[in-house]
């Protein structure tokens, strides 16, 4: 394994010289201070003590005796989940708790719309309040580095720029509907397998210009509330004890003012962790309850640091009203205007790799389509260990075809695959005679779908194979083992091609697969991830040419997985995987239940090294010039686009300038469709090592068949600086640079040279 790291990784945190002279970014929170002052002087050590930790699972205390109430907080990042057990992760049961479910967080990056990540934010916070809840744990947006991560589905993109630009929107959309959000995982959680223990050796370049960028956005653009630290360890250090990520980037270096909340279990110290910044500890009280008070009389820590904690929580507590407790809970979460905003993402997000003219289905004469997979009827709201929805409704792909052409056409469905959990992803104990019976009853079972699935195929005008992966296959807590398609779809849809080849395959997954077998097997090929509430109205909608699809990649799809950075590399650990953290916290708070006592958590170190440096996603194929099998940012339409006469403002431009750059798009197709223009940076005589592009700028348009439109977009050159590991800040890297805008990273269509000097 070659490691090529930074000398300054390793520096004691202490050498990390904050450049406070730089424009630190200023909180609306700030206006709070002093009302502040006045609450705390009035406040026991007790009192403040009290508010550092959880109080319940989802509740950590406010101050009843001077009216300022607790903090109610809700899973995030796609559904409000359903209300739980004060001190368990059971379910209270409640009737009208059932919310709805937003297409996962893939799938809204699948968007590419600053605008509908808003309106999603605008949703989630509506339904947050009808609960009642003050603060809603996500979005989560930690950078899709392993095509495996167990969390890809609920994080948005390979790419920073994507990452970032949706991240701030969604975090407004919240924020400006009365709730707090708190961004996760901060930061560098990037694989699920030993994320409890996982140590992630990163340079400082790498850190800022991919990992931490969606956070600083969130920050710096939108003013996000909450922090919520990460399992991990990042150089060394836990997440939620980590000075240089606490202290000295998101305080200092950004200005972050609310408050960070531990993630669930993720707290590991007393003294180090107050200090470096966490302020609450959920959902027990461990570290942050006694032992923090103890510390304190004792002198270990000064009662000016716990003042300053309260002060960052109070400063949110303040600027979020809560909601009077007999006004919450009142109607059901979920509501139609949310519902419609669920659709219109859904709707925006499908994607189109393949279509040999077989789309959309031609229905004049009423075909007979066979639907096959079980991915066609599986709810995806659930599923997997956390960020479940109990939502009010999800229409399946089945349901939604049959809603919207259920007369128009003949379906005849069969199921093809049994996806069951012990041939997915999950790791389940057997002696060797009970797995050697399961074997033979699984085959059996496997034979006989694929059987029906074979005659439903040969009965039908079109085969709609309609798999992909689900919320056991790729869930929080562990990592997919490979991106192959479970349950054996590869071979089943050999065999159904060998009957009926005129296939269209449908991808329900939140991340990628490997699609060597299915591509040249399908005339059509589509991903619907894990798309929400009205997923399956959505997919109808877009196979029946109602909408055009205009989902664009939000990471690479690799030829294989051995493909991709962190394989090649072999700088994925996946260690002895003992046990999850999340695992482990449960037996603990059940243990903790029946017996007033917690078990302590184990670790199993080990080490990740980002050795690939920047080169995450696209980053890495283009720059080594790797074939993927589809490139990020790709996806197409009913329609085509012709693209033309790029310009720009000006030839050259200054360290604070800001580029903008003019080109046309035309729809020279029959149908209306949106399409994304990408805009991608390459440096060509620069003074430090660049990846071969970066995504700059992007724009999202709808055109009437014929309709031409000039797009004008705007590049500040300050986003172009590279991190200085030397200043330990940005620095301008002037050089010549080409601007490449393009339908995806593969597809560049016009390029033009500018100059960046003093
Ligand atoms: C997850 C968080 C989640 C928390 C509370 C943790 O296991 O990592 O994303 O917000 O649980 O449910």
């Amino acid at each position: 394994m070659r490691i090529r790291l930074s000398l300054f990784s390793f520096l004691p945190v202490i050498l990390l010289v904050t450049n406070l002279s730089a424009q630190v970014h200023k909180s609306a929170l700030l206006q709070y201070d002093k009302q502040i002052d006045g609450i705390i002087g009035k406040m026991t050590l007790e009192e403040k003590i009290d508010m550092l930790h959880g109080k319940f699972m989802f509740v950590s205390a406010g101050v009843e005796r001077l009216g300022i109430a607790d903090m109610r907080y809700a899973d995030g990042p796609f559904g409000i989940r359903e209300e739980m057990q004060p001190n368990s992760w059971s379910p209270l049961g409640w009737p009208n708790d059932k919310a709805t479910f937003f297409p996962t967080g893939s799938a809204l990056a699948a968007t590419w719309s600053p605008e509908l990540a808003y309106k999603y934010g605008t949703g989630l916070a509506r339904e947050a309040r009808l609960r009642g809840k003050d603060m809603l744990l996500g979005p989560a947006i930690n950078i899709q580095r392993i095509p495996t991560g167990g969390r890809t589905y609920e994080y948005l993109s390979e790419d920073p720029f994507l990452s970032a630009s949706l991240a701030a929107s969604y975090v407004k959309g919240v924020q400006d509907n009365g709730v707090a959000a708190c961004v996760k995982h901060y930061a560098l959680n990037n694989q699920e397998n030993n994320r409890g223990s996982v140590d992630v050796v990163i340079s400082e370049r790498a850190m800022h210009e991919i990992y931490l960028a969606p956070f600083r956005a969130a920050v710096e653009d939108a003013d996000a509330y909450g922090i919520m630290p990460a399992y991990n360890k990042v150089n060394g250090a836990y997440c939620s004890e980590n000075d240089y990520l606490l202290n000295t980037v998101l305080r200092n270096k950004w200005g972050f003012s609310g408050m960070t909340i531990s993630d669930w279990g993720g707290t590991h110290s007393t003294v180090n962790s107050v200090i470096n910044v966490l302020n609450v500890e959920m959902p027990s009280k461990q570290y942050h309850g006694q032992s923090l008070l103890d510390a304190v009389k004792n002198g270990e820590v000064s009662e000016e640091i716990i003042n300053q904690r309260v002060r960052e929580i109070l400063r949110v507590r303040l600027a979020i009203k809560p909601v009077p407790e007999n006004e919450a809970n009142k109607v059901m979460t979920s509501q139609p205007k949310q519902q419609k905003i669920a659709y219109e993402v859904a709707c925006k997000s499908i994607i189109l790799l393949k279509n040999d003219g077989i789309l959309p289905i031609v229905l004049e004469k009423k075909p007979v389509i066979a639907v096959i997979g079980a991915n066609a009827t599986q709810i995806m709201a659930t599923g997997g260990l956390g960020a479940g929805v109990k939502t009010l409704y999800e229409i399946t792909p089945l349901e939604g075809l049959k809603n919207r052409i259920g007369d128009k056409v003949e379906i005849i469905y069969a199921k093809g695959y049994e996806a069951s959990a012990a041939s997915g992803n999950m790791r389940t104990r057997r002696t060797p005679e009970e797995i050697e019976k399961q074997n033979i009853e699984r085959n059996a079972t496997i034979q006989k779908l694929a059987q029906e699935a074979v005659d439903v195929a040969s009965k039908a005008d079109l085969v709609l194979f309609i798999g992909g992966d689900n919320r056991m296959v790729e869930t929080e807590g562990s990592d997919r083992k490979d991106i192959l398609l479970p349950y054996g779809q590869d071979e089943l849809l050999k065999k159904i091609a060998a009957v009926n080849p005129k296939i269209v395959t449908v991808l329900v997954s939140g991340g990628p697969n490997d699609l060597s077998i299915i591509k040249p097997l399908s005339h059509a090929l589509i991903i619907s991830w894990f798309n929400g509430t009205e997923g399956g109205n959505a997919l109808a909608d877009i196979l029946t040419g109602k909408i055009s699809p205009a989902g664009r990649l939000p990471f690479t799809i690799p030829l294989k997985l051995e493909d991709s950075p962190a394989y090649t590399l072999g700088n994925y650990p996946q260690g002895t995987r003992s046990s999850d953290i999340f695992a482990t916290l449960v037996a603990k708070t059940d243990s903790a239940a029946k017996t007033g006592q917690g078990t302590a958590l184990k670790s199993d170190p080990n080490k990740a090294y980002y050795s690939e440096e920047s080169l995450v996603g696209y980053r890495w194929f283009d720059t080594k010039n790797k074939p993927v099998m589809y490139p990020f940012g790709y996806g197409l339409t009913y329609t085509t686009f012709s693209y033309s006469e790029i310009k720009t403002d000006k030839q050259s431009y200054g360290p604070d300038g800001t580029i903008k750059v003019s080109f046309k798009i035309k729809n020279a197709g029959k149908v209306e469709s949106d399409e994304v223009a990408q805009v991608y940076i390459h440096r060509i005589n620069p003074t430090v090592v660049w990846p071969a592009k970066e995504l700059k700028a992007f724009s999202r348009v709808t055109l009437k068949p014929g309709e031409s439109r000039s797009i004008t977009l705007s590049i500040p050159v300050k986003n172009l600086r590279y991190w200085n590991e030397i200043k330990h800040d940005w620095d301008n890297d002037l050089c010549r640079i080409e601007l490449e805008v393009g339908a995806s990273s593969g597809d560049i269509i016009l390029k033009k040279e500018i100059q960046l000097n003093r």
